[in-house]
């Protein structure tokens, strides 16, 4: 059975909303009624019979459109959906938007084959947005890994099913051990990760302003592994569940296919199962360098963690003087080259970026971040420790100093 939507459907619940979201009323019902009869009044007066208004025509009082003030947060329901097919897809809509409130019944560890996922219609989801939504949108999801290997059609349909959902200090924004209902992007505000051992929860990471969470429990069917709580009052966008397995999932089946062989292959991985190798591959995003592009800049904030795919990359350090203060002039100390990895080092010791890295001609990384870094490549650590190690004993000869580059409790 298809989803029919009426001719005009689309064009009034937007002109509606952008008039809600401008006038802020306080009793929605009432407002909708005037708002309906005011149309209808007008379309009688102009003879055009009930249709519904052109986008952006101008309305009496109710013109011109004006964008909303920033932090508005749209309703739960989508306000458009645009089914081109979609037989299949019909049941996801019944429930489009799938919130903390109106849980699926239990999903647990079903096996993850994306190959056999039902949802390939091109059912859509969109919410409208306001100018200003849609550029904050635009910018968190910039760096969002798990987008980066999307084509633009399809990028452009998860941002038009993307919703603004504000979040209060203190909120628990997802609960570990619940089913997943949506991914989310970071807008803005700060917050707590906490993983449950042994019945005792404890804080694992943070979230600064930037980045994406839930994702584990969409991609392989399996209850919330962690508790994300608001330390400050923010914002986060919400990618529906069906969206996001329609397309993140679809696309990572094709990206396990083109980098299965490329990660098996790396010596520094050899500690990961197969299963937990594949779970680097989901996790991972492409991100492509022009030459002479810095892809690391010394003293800065770490929070990602990089793999050579192809080109090559230098790696170059500035180094301090007594009063620890940077001297001019960087001198070269590595070259990286594809299956080569860099930019652990600060993951791993918690401190700022040790060293700048730079391009050589047109660089393509893998690019993983810290939050899956941490959770996957434990079992590596001790390779990757032992380079550390060699790091310090090429400092000590380069500069008669190790700069400091290691914390001795890491
Ligand atoms: P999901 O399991 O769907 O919901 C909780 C989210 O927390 C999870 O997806 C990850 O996106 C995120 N997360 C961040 N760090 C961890 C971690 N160490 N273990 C599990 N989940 C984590
Ligand atoms: P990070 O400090 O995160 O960012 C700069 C990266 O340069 C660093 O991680 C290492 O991966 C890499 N690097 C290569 N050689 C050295 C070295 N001798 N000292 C420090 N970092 C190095």
């Amino acid at each position: 059975m298809s989803i029919s939507i009426p001719a005009g459907l689309t064009e009034l619940l937007q002109g509606f909303t952008v008039e809600v979201l401008r006038s802020q009323p306080g009793d929605l019902l009432e407002f909708a009624l005037q708002y309906f009869g005011r149309l209808k009044a007008e379309a009688a007066e102009s003879g055009a019979g009930g249709g519904s208004p052109a986008p952006g025509r101008e309305r009496g009082s109710l013109a011109p459109r004006r964008a909303p003030t920033r932090g508005v947060s749209f309703a739960e329901e989508p306000l458009q959906t645009d089914s081109e097919s979609g037989d299949e897809e019909e049941e996801e809509f019944a429930a489009p938007v799938i919130n903390r409130f109106t849980r699926r019944a239990s999903v647990c560890a079903e096996a993850y084959n994306p190959d056999e996922e039902e949802d390939d219609t091109e059912s859509r989801i969109i919410y409208p947005k306001t100018d200003d939504q849609r550029n904050r949108l635009q910018e968190a999801c910039k760096d969002i890994l798990l987008f980066k290997n999307l084509d633009p059609e399809q990028m452009s349909q998860v941002l038009d099913a993307m919703f603004e959902k504000l979040v209060e200090g203190g909120e628990h924004v997802i609960d570990q051990g619940d089913d997943g209902d949506n991914f989310y992007v970071i807008d803005r505000g700060t917050y707590d990760i906490y993983v449950k051992c042994d019945g005792v929860g404890r804080c694992v990471g943070t979230y600064d302003n930037r980045g994406s969470f839930g994702e584990l429990a969409l991609m392989y069917n399996t209850p919330r592994a962690a508790t994300i709580i608001a330390t400050s009052p923010g914002a986060v966008w919400g990618l529906d569940r069906v969206t996001f397995r329609r397309i993140i999932v679809k696309n990572n089946a094709k990206k396990r296919r083109m980098y299965e062989n490329f990660i098996q292959s790396l010596p520094f991985l050899t500690s990961l199962e197969l299963s937990e190798r594949l779970k680097v591959v989901d996790v991972i995003g492409t991100k492509i360098y022009k030459d002479g592009e810095q892809i690391i800049t010394q003293g800065d904030m770490a929070d990602c963690f990089f793999i050579v795919e192809s080109g090559e990359v230098r790696i170059t350090m500035k180094r301090k003087n007594k009063q620890d203060v940077e001297e001019n002039g960087a001198v070269e100390i590595a070259r990286y080259s594809r299956g080569q990895y860099f930019g652990e080092l600060a993951l791993v010791t918690n401190k700022p970026r040790a060293a700048s890295a730079f391009a050589l001609g047109t660089v393509k990384c893998l690019v993983m971040d810290v939050q899956a870094f941490e959770r996957l490549l434990g079992p590596c650590m001790e390779i990757m420790k032992r380079n550390i190690a060699n790091y310090e004993e090429q400092l000590v000869a380069l500069f008669g100093t190790n700069m400091d580059i290691a914390d001795p409790s890491a």
